[in-house]
């Protein structure tokens, strides 16, 4: 049989005429590498009994008319449900070896549909909502722990990958969870690292985990969307050291530099990438022969197309402002931010959420029963309802606008963040001053 495969394929290989026979092995085999690798034989198999077919018949031409009767020849050997499956495996050998697109014939396609009675396309199984909820709640936690994490910080695997996760694909190093989600049948390996850190403006040890990155492969994104602009102060830019090595970075001038709303920075280290996933090449926009450099559009290595150019708006300000404008601006923050927590601190009446790393002021207002305890946390669901009641009255007041959030079961607290230097200690006083005057009146 194998004598038969080569002389058809002799016969057929009209586009690697005049090309050596290296080439044709080589085109053969990565023509079989674009089938799936489970069921490559199957494949091989059904491409195989239709060239024979071909062979017998002294077939010259691939026409739909003789895909229609070898269809119609094959409706007799195997059952109706079977059909459309061997269609779809003959449309996939036939694109990748002879580069022929058979979705296109009417007739056929019209053929196999009326003739595959029985046919259900099997549709992939994906956990949905409730049953992501039925495991989070009723799972042994003994067992069943990291895999929680792992549904719940979003880590995107298919449900057979999520089941053969175990423990020991999850790598705790420090505060770092690496969760390696073992190589399946259609995906390869991959591994994420899982940090977090949002509401008190911690900066996470980057050094650190670009080597785990580096050790294990992984692409090393980093949000600095609230941190980054930190770059511009030569007293504390540290706090960014590595960036450098993030694959690819988020900073959002609109935030920490006060840039109008809004500024969205992605810088990437490969230049192509973003051309590499996103082109998609319209003649009609990005045509090849202009007579200025391509690079200048930049269209066609996003998502979107046409868009606003947001960058404009820091490039002005910082022409305007000087690095050293925006160097000043972040160190009068840490400044206050300094005097916040200083102020939090030297106050019986509040009390720090943690130790502050950047201008996230994290902190509870106490009231008066609470000041002498030893660990308010015992308290912790009636200081739950303290912050939301203050900011409802400041916000009625329109006195002051400060927000509020729980975190990691610790109660509801406030959050001073400012990126308005031109506040001063006195606004500062002046905040503390007044959340104390409306506590005190509240929770006597
Ligand atoms: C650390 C961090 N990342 C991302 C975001 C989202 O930013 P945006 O939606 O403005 O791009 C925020 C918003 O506060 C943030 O603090």
């Amino acid at each position: 049989m194998s004598n038969i495969i080569e002389k058809i394929d002799d016969r057929d290989e009209k586009e690697f005429v005049g090309t050596s026979s290296e080439f044709s092995e080589i085109a053969n085999t990565a023509s079989l590498n674009l089938l799936p690798t489970k069921s490559r034989k199957q494949y091989e198999i059904t491409y195989n009994r239709f060239r024979e077919w071909c062979f017998d018949k002294k077939v010259v031409n691939f026409t739909e008319n003789v895909r229609l009767a070898y269809f119609y020849k094959r409706l007799h050997d195997i059952k109706p449900s079977s059909l459309w499956s061997e269609y779809s495996i003959m449309k996939a050998c036939l694109s990748s070896k002879d580069n022929i697109n058979i979705k296109n014939y009417k007739t056929l396609m019209a053929f196999i549909k009326q003739n595959s009675v029985g046919f259900r396309a099997k549709k992939s199984k994906v956990f949905n909502r409730e049953h992501i909820y039925k495991f989070l709640k009723e799972a042994p936690d003994s067992q069943y722990l990291m895999k929680k994490v792992a549904a719940i910080f979003g880590i995107t695997c298919r449900r057979d990958e999520l089941q053969k996760l175990s423990v020991d694909d999850i790598e705790e190093v420090g505060s770092i969870l690496i969760v390696k989600v073992p190589r399946s049948e259609t995906d390869n390996e991959r591994s994420f690292v899982i940090r977090g850190t949002t509401v008190r403006g911690a900066f996470d040890p980057i050094n650190e985990i670009a080597d785990i990155c580096k050790k294990h492969n992984i692409w090393l994104h980093i949000d600095a969307a609230w941190g980054g602009g930190l770059i511009f102060s030569q007293k504390h830019r540290a706090k960014l050291n590595g960036i450098e090595r993030a694959n690819s970075l988020v900073v959002n001038p609109h935030k920490l530099l006060a840039v109008p709303q809004q500024c969205s920075l992605l810088l990437v280290q490969n230049t192509e990438i973003l051309y590499n996933c996103f082109s998609r090449g319209a003649e009609y926009l990005f045509q090849k022969d202009k007579h200025y450099d391509r690079s200048y559009d930049l269209g066609d290595k996003y998502l979107q197309c046409g868009r606003k150019c947001d960058v404009f708006k820091f490039w002005f300000m910082w022409k305007a402002k000087g690095s050293s404008g925006f160097a000043n601006h972040i160190d009068t923050l840490m400044d206050l931010a300094e005097y916040f927590e200083e102020q939090v601190n030297t106050r019986p009446e509040f009390q720090l959420v943690s130790k502050r790393q950047y201008m996230n002021v994290c902190f509870w207002y106490l009231p008066r029963y609470l000041r002498a305890k030893t660990n308010i946390l015992e308290n912790s669901s009636q200081l739950h309802k303290v912050a939301p009641q203050i900011r409802a009255l400041m916000i009625q007041y329109g006195s002051v606008m400060l927000g509020y959030q729980p975190l990691k079961g610790l109660p509801n607290f406030f959050r001073f963040v400012s990126q308005n230097s031109a506040l001063t200690k006195k606004d500062v006083d002046f905040i503390l001053d007044h959340i104390k005057e409306i506590g005190d009146a509240i929770f006597k």
